[in-house]
């Protein structure tokens, strides 16, 4: 099969207080190729650019590890659909022969491609998401709680959600499925009561449920299933146990 010729827009800045700007570029090559292989091949022939500028090609700052879609390193947004790129396939995302990358918006940027997402991190940390003791294993819930350990921490689905915006309290399902992952292993009731707390302020209230997280998810997980069970894990019976304890 002959070579074929894509364009390429990426949204280049060089750093957050620098502007940003679309820098286009023309691929030449096998189509059932990876976004991520693309974005190598442009680093590997500066000649590609098709966009006028003065100053000599840098290389595109992007991050990836696996290039398998197991870490999550490669979020971005790929034709306003945020994925992994790559796992994203230039024949499957074109459009009119056109693939435009830019970087996830609900994180700071710290160049190109490549986004601080910490706020992951600290929302779990700030949620006591972890375990006090040995995980506490329920049959009824293995299934999900193998799901939840699953996460990537991309932060496609905060991209896609329609409720969370940089600095909010609110954790959106990345939050959500690696509370549900915890609250129902925790074995220490104080502890427990801690991440319910958590799980009530910092999703429960604001989720409007709408599954856009679930559709944007690149692991497939189902996170409104994973929702659900955090939901009873955590909110049922939650006032009464804490009057209890009060
Ligand atoms: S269900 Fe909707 S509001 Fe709730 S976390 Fe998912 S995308 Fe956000
Ligand atoms: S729930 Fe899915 S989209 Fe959200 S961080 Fe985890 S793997 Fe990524
Ligand atoms: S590089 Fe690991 S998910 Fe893409």
């Amino acid at each position: 099969m002959p070579d074929a010729r894509v364009r390429i827009a990426v949204r280049r800045q060089r750093d957050p207080e620098s502007p940003s700007s679309l820098e286009a570029f023309e691929y030449v090559g096998p189509t059932h190729v990876s976004v991520l292989h693309v974005l190598e091949w442009i680093n590997d022939h500066p000649g590609s650019r098709t966009s006028t500028a003065d100053a000599p090609f840098e290389a595109i700052a992007y991050e990836c590890s696996c290039e398998q879609g197991l870490c999550g390193a490669c979020a971005m947004v790929v034709n306003d659909t945020p994925t992994l790129a790559c796992q994203a396939f230039v024949d499957e995302v074109a459009r009119d022969g056109l693939v435009e990358v830019g970087p996830l918006t609900k994180f700071p940027l710290v160049r190109d491609l490549v986004v601080d997402r910490s706020a992951l991190e600290e929302a779990m940390i700030e949620s006591h998401a972890w375990l006090e003791g040995d995980a506490k294993v329920t049959p009824r819930l293995a299934v999900h709680q193998y799901q939840a350990g699953l996460c990537l921490a991309c932060g496609c689905c905060l991209e896609a959600c329609p409720n969370y915006a940089p600095g909010d309290l609110f954790c959106g399902a990345a939050g959500a499925v690696g509370l549900m992952g915890t609250v129902t292993k925790e074995p220490d009731d104080a502890h427990r009561e801690d991440m319910r707390r958590a799980y009530q302020e910092r999703f429960f209230s604001v989720c409007s449920k709408n599954g856009a997280c679930e559709r944007a998810c690149p692991a497939g997980l189902p996170t409104m299933t994973l929702v659900s069970q955090a939901n009873r894990a955590s909110v049922w019976g939650f006032w009464q146990r804490i009057g209890r304890r009060r």
